[in-house]
């Protein structure tokens, strides 16, 4: 995934573009540059470098860059390693039109071989230089745009891009298909960026791009047509949150912020949610009736890595509170496979960024066997949420941390509260069960941050085992996702192997890994299957393991087995998970921080995976 900004308007764009991609480098940042159509000449010029932003920053001190039209680009590579050549922006043969792209063109050797053979000179290994070659090809005597859309029509893949050309140097060429893209509107100024971050700055009236839509700005006029041509008139979106709330103010990161954040997230959805005192659950875009909702047989979860593991949880809540079997498939392997689901099949998809690849790629095979798809996303006006037809939106705020925290937490509520919905309208459990439920869960706030009072006792505890080469995280029913989402929190921040597991499923294999070397997270806080979990912590004991626990205050049994105890508040045995989560998050990031790994942008990650 790859950040793209643009700019036209009256002030000098370096600065804007500049800051703007600092705001998108969480999701790329092996490589960057910016081009802009100089004030004095009208042509446009480029600087560009691997490495970091601030890179970038250190070339534009030496040789600044003058102009009112702009494109910048932060990557994270796919075709072609991070390097100078590879990094865009990328242009064409005179240098007089360059662009900026996110995304994947599938088809690009062949268009390449095509281009060369036809006299283009290609410069990098990118996928992405086919597309501007392919605009100097088309762009004799018609607009840019016309030039844009001909182009276009080659391509096979995903991509959204930025154009600017000397011939037109006013003007300002954005187009998207299947990465996302918004319009920023500004006085006398327009912008264009991959998110809303990037310019909020500026403004914080945005129109959201659709599937092949193309965008003509100018610096006092914004027009979009679809890929034929036809003019198109889109409402713009008002964005309720400030850049403070994408900025780490006090915190060291944005991954620490975004776990604090967490009590008044959830306090704002439960708000949300729960209304008429607690006797009536709305979802304002949950479109799906409720006589289709009472006719499915059985529900899919589709989603990748942490929303994934919000989706085994979900399996949990849904099969307990609602009684219909639920299956649950990461989405690369759900979109390929022979999949036995029809309009009776209700498809969760869960995804922070509603811009995961293989996520939209497992709903669109979803949707042409007729199942409707609900999509639980964070993202406003995201790829997803526009595929779907009904949307719970988690409201978590922009997570910048490229680990997943709050946007989890936020997940797991909205499965709570669509289970407990769903249990409304299917009658599984009573209006009373359903309004006790809801005064749990409304605790729940009030609980994290009790429990985040503790977070140094936690980062104390964390830095103590930060030295161990490997983890092994465990817990049973709800708390089985929760073993497996503390794993990859760990092992994404500070690149620690850590693997998840069902307790059960100790004694068939990985009780060999047991050793006073290792670290076993054990997750046992009251439940019916509690002293299931105690049996496995005896058995890891008696083998030197070194056990980290997570139990309930007033838990006397477990300290006769470890020490090292982080107690959470009672709550009951369902909704654990939410407070399960929080220290998880914690154990990982302190010791991250300890190992002086680099927490918000680990290695070869990225925010979101918008290839395959
Ligand atoms: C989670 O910490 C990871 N960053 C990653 O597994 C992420 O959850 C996954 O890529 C799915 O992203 P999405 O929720 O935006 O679809």
């Amino acid at each position: 995934m790859c950040g793209i900004i643009g700019y036209v308007g009256e002030r000098q764009a370096q600065p804007i573009l500049i800051n703007g991609l600092k705001r998108l480098e969480y999701r790329g940042y092996d490589s960057s540059g910016i081009a802009l159509i100089l004030d004095t000449k009208k042509t446009p010029s480029i600087r560009k470098s691997p490495g970091k932003i601030k890179v970038l920053e250190r070339l534009l001190i030496e040789k600044p860059l003058s102009g009112r039209v702009g494109i910048a680009h932060t990557r994270w590579a796919t075709h072609g390693g991070p390097t100078q050549a590879n990094a865009h922006p990328h242009t064409d043969c005179t240098g007089e039109i360059v662009i900026v792209h996110n995304g994947i063109i599938e088809n690009y050797e062949a268009l390449k071989h095509q281009l060369i053979k036809e006299g283009h000179k290609f410069r990098s290994q990118t996928d992405t230089e086919v597309i501007v070659h392919l605009v100097e090809k088309f762009y004799k005597n018609i607009p840019l745009e016309e030039a844009v859309r001909k182009a276009l029509k080659f391509l096979v893949g995903s991509f959204a891009i930025g154009v600017i050309a000397k011939k037109e140097p006013d003007k300002l060429v954005g187009a998207r298909l299947g990465s996302p893209l918004i319009v920023g509107l500004g006085k006398n100024e327009n912008f264009l960026a991959s998110d809303v971050p990037a310019i909020l700055d500026s403004t914080k009236e945005v129109i959201f791009l659709g599937e092949g839509e193309i965008a003509v700005l100018r610096k006092n006029s914004v027009e979009i047509t679809d890929l034929s041509g036809a003019k198109l008139h889109k409402k713009s979106s008002h964005i309720t949150w400030d850049i403070t709330q994408a900025q780490k103010n006090t915190y060291k990161h944005f991954m620490l912020k975004e776990i604090n954040e967490q009590p008044g997230i959830i306090e704002n959805l439960l708000n949300l949610r729960i209304k008429k005192g607690g006797s009536e659950i709305v979802f304002e875009e949950q479109r799906i009736s409720a006589e289709k909702l009472r006719r499915i047989s059985k529900i899919f979860v589709v989603a990748c890595g942490t929303a994934y593991h919000a989706g085994v949880a979900g399996k949990y809540i849904l099969e307990s509170l609602c009684r219909v079997p639920v299956a649950v498939d990461v989405s690369s392997e759900f979109r390929y496979r022979d999949l036995m689901i029809n309009s009776d099949t209700l498809v969760i998809a869960v995804s922070q960024s509603g811009e995961t690849a293989d996520t939209l790629a497992g709903v669109r095979e979803a949707k042409k066997r007729g199942a409707p798809v609900l999509s639980i996303c964070n993202v406003l006006g995201s790829t997803l949420t526009r595929e779907s037809d009904g949307i719970i939106y988690t409201h978590a705020g922009p997570e910048i941390g490229v680990a997943s925290t709050k946007a989890y937490t936020a997940q797991l509520v909205a499965f709570y509260l669509f289970a407990l919905y769903l249990a409304n309208i299917r009658k599984t459990i009573s209006a009373e069960k359903i309004n006790k439920f809801l005064v749990d869960l409304k605790k729940v706030p009030r609980l994290m941050a009790a429990l985040l009072k503790k977070q140094k006792e936690i980062g104390k505890l964390a830095r103590r085992h930060s030295h161990l080469g490997s983890f092994l995280y465990l817990g049973r029913n709800v708390n089985y996702p929760s073993a497996l989402e503390g794993a990859l929190k760990l092992k994404e921040v500070s690149y620690i192997p850590a693997e998840g597991y069902a307790a059960g499923e100790m004694k068939h294999g990985p009780i060999a890994l047991i050793d006073e070397y290792r670290a076993v997270v054990c997750v046992a806080p009251s439940s019916k299957i509690y002293d299931k979990m105690i049996s496995n912590i005896q058995e890891i004991k008696s083998r030197k393991g070194r056990i980290i626990a997570i139990a309930t205050d007033g838990d006397s049994n477990i300290k006769e087995l470890t020490r090292e105890v982080i107690y959470i508040p009672k709550i009951d045995e369902l909704f654990s998970p939410l407070l399960v989560a929080l220290p998880l998050q914690l154990i990982a990031y302190h010791i991250a921080v300890k190992r002086g790994c680099d927490v918000d942008q680990p290695r070869n990650l990225a925010k979101s995976v918008t290839v395959e």
